[in-house]
């Protein structure tokens, strides 16, 4: 009997890990093993990812809550140190470039047993970005890089990573989002929020470098004043994002905009779905949006996903009112034909399923 540890901590990993796991069911002779770190710990943003998406029930739950990147990632650390001692996987499968991916992964290397990393390569070229950090060290420290894109396979060569660690498998999180996006009806939402069907705009904003700053924040949230005169913008609001927006007292800022909590898995595929554009700092949201060919102004300087843009409908605006508003004019002016790349396809999960049987000889 093989075992395979799957390891998710943060809200970004539920929605990669959902359907490998399921790929991966019925393969006689794996047992695997669903790893919870709890990097993220309110049920808006972790119980209703896990059941929406059909996980397991977690085998482990490390609890190790909020803190200073070291805490966190130390703690990380320690707990999952003893998972693997206590189950001798002979493979463990991290994903995405959270604390929580980086902590499992560097763990896992030193005891010796193969990591593969799902979504490897991603580089933004920005090393103030703590998950810059955490993707070029992951990818560093696995066995086997399991890449969305082809850009991020050059990533990984130009590191000096062999070419045969790295196989180009395509994007999960597209495979989550075809499977569910026959239930992201409008009628979801339509209750919840008072906008009218792909006459909103949706925001998402949590990057330390864009809400931890109050110049950077007042910079974004001038625009959304002017943007929210034009178009109701929906803002479902990250507890980190809220935090900060108490802090810095910033609420009176926010009139033009409809606040809600955090969102799971399928009330947020509705609400972008149907949404006339959307404005992030998100990753992940920059490829769903390009998959569901609806406008998306990213609020950063720099992506590690120029798949989006090359291909898709995403534009880079930065956090500068006057270049963000200028995004939003030309965002309505023009719907972009943004083509799907290559392998978002809804089959990465077989695909990847394949590269781990064959690791396996299973
Ligand atoms: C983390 C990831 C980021 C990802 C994001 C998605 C890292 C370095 N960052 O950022 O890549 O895009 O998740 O959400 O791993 N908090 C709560 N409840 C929770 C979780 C967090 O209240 O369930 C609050 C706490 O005050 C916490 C803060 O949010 O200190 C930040 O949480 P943390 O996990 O450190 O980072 P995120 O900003 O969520």
């Amino acid at each position: 009997m093989r075992h395979v540890v799957h390891v998710v901590g943060a809200r970004p990993n539920y929605m990669k890990v959902a359907p490998l796991m399921d790929a991966l069911r019925d393969v006689v002779g794996l047992r695997q093993v669903l790893v919870n770190t709890g990097q993220h710990y309110d049920e808006a943003m972790s119980g209703v990812f896990l059941k929406e998406l059909g996980l397991p029930v977690p085998d482990r739950n490390l609890d190790v809550g909020s803190g200073s990147h070291a805490v966190q990632t130390a703690k990380v650390m320690i707990a999952f140190e003893n998972v693997c001692v206590e189950e001798k996987p002979d493979l463990v499968v991290v994903v995405g470039d959270v604390n929580s991916t980086l902590a499992a992964a560097v763990v896992t290397s030193k005891l010796h047993i193969p990591v593969a990393h799902v979504e490897a390569g991603l580089r933004s070229f920005d090393r103030t970005m703590p998950e810059e950090i955490n993707r070029i060290l992951t990818d560093q420290v696995s066995d086997l890089l399991l890449t969305s894109s082809r850009d991020a396979g050059d990533n990984l060569m130009r590191e000096g990573i062999q070419a045969s660690r790295i196989r180009f498998v395509g994007n999960i999180m597209i495979d989550s989002l075809l499977r569910h996006l026959p239930l992201a009806q409008f009628e979801r939402i339509r209750e919840r929020v008072p906008v009218r069907e792909g006459e909103y705009a949706v925001l998402t904003l949590h990057r330390p470098s864009n809400v931890d700053d109050r110049f950077a924040f007042l910079s974004i949230l001038r625009a959304l004043g002017e943007i929210g005169r034009a178009m109701p913008i929906v803002f479902p609001v990250h507890p980190r994002t809220r935090a900060r927006i108490e802090e810095l007292g910033l609420q009176q800022w926010l009139e033009h905009v409809t606040m809600t909590a955090p969102m799971g898995y399928l009330d947020f595929l509705s609400l972008v779905a149907h949404a006339r554009l959307v404005l992030t700092d998100s990753g992940g949201l920059q490829e769903e949006t390009t998959v569901l060919r609806i406008p998306c102004l990213t609020l950063r300087n720099n992506t590690e996903r120029p798949v989006t843009i090359s291909h898709g409908t995403n534009r880079l605006v930065g956090g500068d009112t006057d270049a963000i508003l200028a995004g939003f004019a030309e965002a309505l002016a023009a719907r972009p034909d943004g083509r799907v790349p290559d392998l978002w396809d809804g089959q990465t999960a077989q695909r990847i399923a394949h590269e781990m049987r064959a690791l396996l000889s299973i």
